[in-house]
């Protein structure tokens, strides 16, 4: 006899598969670079702070949507365009799809290999899914997204794209913006953005009111754990938007963090750390790419770097016997052989090396 539950649950619900978060997936290790974190958390704990940092009672609700954070990150984005704080990227990619898309009758459409929680999002609320692949040297197959976008109510691109580590060409994604400004909104998730600071278009929202860009305080300013990203876009997007986010929507403790990461001093000491960890990546991917089993190591618009191994070679499994956690890409079509690696301190990044060279000796031993 089938349960009550069986009965209620939705199809869409029991056909669901989770998104495997790093924390969901777990594991074992040492050194974690699995998850696109900062791998050491930014002290932004400076003492002359805004009122909040005096704050520290938390009995009333916190504001419905936290102006002062919204203010601060338009600041920082120099822009005017409509701005909203949410608990992270992966809360506005909801958002967008539930307030944009109607259950069990919409599409979005995704360009894989993508960010997962697109397609996971619109799974969810039975939204079907329409995948207008990547080219082989990942970049947008612009026509084809154009022409299937007729079809989809929004266009979900990640620029700089997770896993592939490139961002999209400014031209490209203009191309895309006007071959759908009547059919489509496109949303382009700027998780990376920091590290490739050039390749925003959020100074096109004003031009293009079907842009929506979303954002997160997870990947370069270290706050994963804080959960804060932001939704920006024109007034008439964000107006409907604003009908679905919850009634409190931030707590006042992750406020408080998120004003002091803002704040001048704050956006200073990201700028500088920014710069280290391109640097480290930098000379890690060269590194890395004098290896011998070691095919292709992708160019990097990110904190992590993709490399695709020679088939013999499962290098996921050689750093996790080692304490090594870094995220393995094979499972999709397009990155068989791929692992994507997170980068960690100069330190962390040494011991990967030292890692893979004693692979590579170990095997020519007994080669
Ligand atoms: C492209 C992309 N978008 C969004 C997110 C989620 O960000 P948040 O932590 O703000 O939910 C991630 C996290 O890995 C990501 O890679």
């Amino acid at each position: 006899m089938t349960s009550l539950m069986e009965r209620l649950v939705p199809k869409a619900v029991k056909k669901l598969i989770p998104y495997q978060s790093a924390r969901r997936i777990g594991g074992n290790g040492r050194i974690w670079l699995n998850a696109n974190e900062l791998e050491a958390s930014l002290s932004f704990d400076f003492n002359e702070n805004p009122k909040s940092l005096d704050k520290r009672s938390y009995n009333r609700y916190p504001d419905f949507l936290p102006h002062e954070i919204a203010k601060a990150y338009q600041n920082y984005c120099r822009t005017n365009a409509a701005t909203v704080a949410v608990r992270g990227a992966d809360e506005a990619i909801d958002l967008l799809i539930r307030a944009f898309c109607q259950p069990g009758k919409d599409k979005i459409l995704i360009s894989s290999p993508t960010y997962a929680m697109y397609e996971f999002c619109a799974d969810a609320l039975a939204i079907e899914t329409v995948d207008v692949p990547l080219k082989s040297d990942f970049n947008l197959n612009v026509s084809e997204i154009i022409s299937q976008a007729k079809n989809a109510n929004i266009v979900f691109l990640c620029s700089p794209n997770n896993p592939t580590g490139n961002a999209i060409p400014k031209i490209d994604l203009i191309e895309v913006l006007e071959g759908t400004k009547n059919s489509a909104l496109v949303v382009v998730d700027e998780a990376y953005i920091e590290f490739e600071l050039s390749s925003s278009v959020v100074d096109l929202i004003a031009d293009y009111p079907n842009l929506v860009v979303v954002r997160t305080l997870s990947k370069a300013f270290g706050l994963a754990a804080v959960r804060c990203g932001f939704i920006l876009s024109s007034e008439e997007v964000m107006s409907y938007v604003a009908k679905l986010i919850p009634p409190y929507p931030m707590p006042d403790c992750s406020a408080e963090i998120v004003l002091k990461a803002l704040s001048e001093e704050g956006l200073k000491l990201m700028k500088a750390k920014t710069a280290e960890l391109i640097n480290t990546r930098n000379e890690f991917a060269q590194t890395l790419s004098e290896f011998d089993f070691i095919e292709e190591v992708y160019p990097s618009s990110t904190n992590f770097v993709l490399l695709r191994v020679n088939e013999n070679h499962d290098l996921f499994s050689v750093l996790l016997s080692d304490g090594i956690v870094t995220r393995n890409q094979h499972h999709e079509p397009a990155l068989r052989h791929c692992v994507r690696i997170s980068i960690g301190s100069e330190q962390s990044m040494k011991e990967v090396i030292s890692s893979l060279t004693h692979y590579e000796q170990a095997t020519l031993q007994t080669a």
